[in-house]
């Protein structure tokens, strides 16, 4: 990876540039020290402008100025041809053929939307989770016809689902399996997308229900939480925590919050005793996910924040921890039900959807999954 930082770069395109996630690509990725915007895609209505005449920019910085004049393209693969990885914030309705289209291309996908993340040869990734997944890049890549030999998809989670995998995983590395989950969301506005949720019904109000939401959590938790076992055919397979059965509960609801997704968690460990919510907070801040340790450059420093103050974490005050990379825990307690509650917040358009696909791609290019060609 020092090598590509050593003033050179990857072309990248977005797909989706112009929307929410889009537009927090643009803002991390013009800060990127070795991926380079090189190709900007969104619709039909937003193709042949301007970047800056087609979004809707509602970023709280400025639209970069390297973004500012790049004209729009359709989400083709020929607009794409110079870019080696595309990060796509694609509307869920659209991702499907289109991110098919650029696998196809030879391009490395990397994707928020829904589409892929239950295909068996997809990995979905959190990448402070579970980056080992990566290993079924090559047998996605065979089972494509033709085979393919740069081009792939990979997923990155529900942005809910990702808040509540990074402490569990931390839980599971140090404590062994979790056997039950209870989980209760507090989720923002815009992880609906723009313009989102009509302001009449969410000022004032909390709405109970998220399409889709609740079945999302329960079951990717178990995709990523999971190994990936070998058969006598020599092919893998996501195990889905077979080995260790695990049951999630999920319900799901819409508040008045810009951006942060909250929730509540209950777990039960298998292990007796179960460990005390001292050993938790401290399993918590130790946590160091190999994004970490082999030097993404998108990762956080730390990656969980544990609070002492009892009425923390809050969105307002901090969901900018690590920038929106890391995420933030407080109120570990005994649980009377399972064994330990708490509650987390996610920044769920930065580690929840942008950040989570950024840091990806680095681990795909530490890992030698892109190989790219290196601009001056
Ligand atoms: N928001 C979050 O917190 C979050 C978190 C995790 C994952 N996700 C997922 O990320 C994806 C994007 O979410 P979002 O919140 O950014 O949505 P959004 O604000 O509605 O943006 C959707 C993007 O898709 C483009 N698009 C729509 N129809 C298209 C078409 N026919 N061809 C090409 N491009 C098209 C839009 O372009 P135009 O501007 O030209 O219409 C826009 O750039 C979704 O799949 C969502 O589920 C979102």
């Amino acid at each position: 990876m020092s090598k590509i930082m050593d003033g050179k770069g990857i072309r990248v395109g977005v797909l989706g540039a112009t929307g929410t996630v889009g537009q927090r690509f643009i803002t991390l990725l013009a800060n990127h020290p070795f991926f380079i915007i090189h190709a900007l895609g969104a619709s039909a209505r937003s193709a042949g402008k301007p970047y800056s005449k087609a979004a809707n920019w509602k970023q709280t910085t400025p639209i970069p100025s390297i973004v500012r004049d790049i004209i729009v393209h359709e989400c083709k693969p020929e607009h794409f041809e110079n870019c080696t990885v595309v990060f796509s914030g694609l509307d869920a309705e659209v991702a499907g053929d289109i991110e098919s289209a650029f696998r196809a291309a030879d391009l490395a996908v990397f994707s928020n939307a829904k589409n892929y993340r239950r295909d068996p040869s997809v990995p979905l990734v959190v990448p402070l989770v579970n980056a080992s997944h990566l290993s079924m890049i090559p047998q996605q890549q065979a089972l494509h016809q033709p085979p393919l030999k740069r081009g792939f998809v990979l997923t990155n989670a529900n942005c809910s689902t990702t808040g509540l995998v990074i402490p569990l995983h931390a839980l599971e590395k140090s404590f062994g399996p979790i056997e039950s989950c209870i989980v209760t969301t507090m989720q923002a506005i815009s992880g609906g997308g723009y313009p989102g949720v009509p302001s009449l019904d969410i000022i004032d109000n909390v709405v109970p229900y998220i399409g889709g939401e609740e079945e999302k959590m329960e079951w990717e938790v178990l995709k990523i939480l999971g190994g990936i076992t070998q058969g006598d055919d020599g092919l893998k397979t996501f195990d889905m925590h077979a080995r260790n059965p695990l049951r999630v509960s999920a319900s799901c609801n819409r508040v008045p919050v810009i951006d942060g997704h909250m929730m509540t968690v209950s777990v039960r460990f298998a292990r007796r005793p179960p460990p005390s919510p001292q050993h938790v907070r401290e399993a918590l801040v130790a946590f160091t996910p190999e994004a970490q340790s082999i030097g993404c450059p998108s990762a956080p420093v730390h990656a969980i924040f544990v609070h002492e103050d009892p009425d923390r974490p809050q969105p307002r005050l901090d969901r900018y921890y690590q920038d929106g990379a890391g995420v933030s825990v407080g109120r570990v307690r005994q649980c009377p039900v399972l064994d330990i509650k708490f509650v987390v917040l996610a920044n769920n358009v930065s580690i929840g959807a942008a950040t989570s696909s950024i840091i990806n791609a680095e681990l795909a290019i530490s890992k030698g999954f892109v190989k790219a060609p290196s601009v001056q």
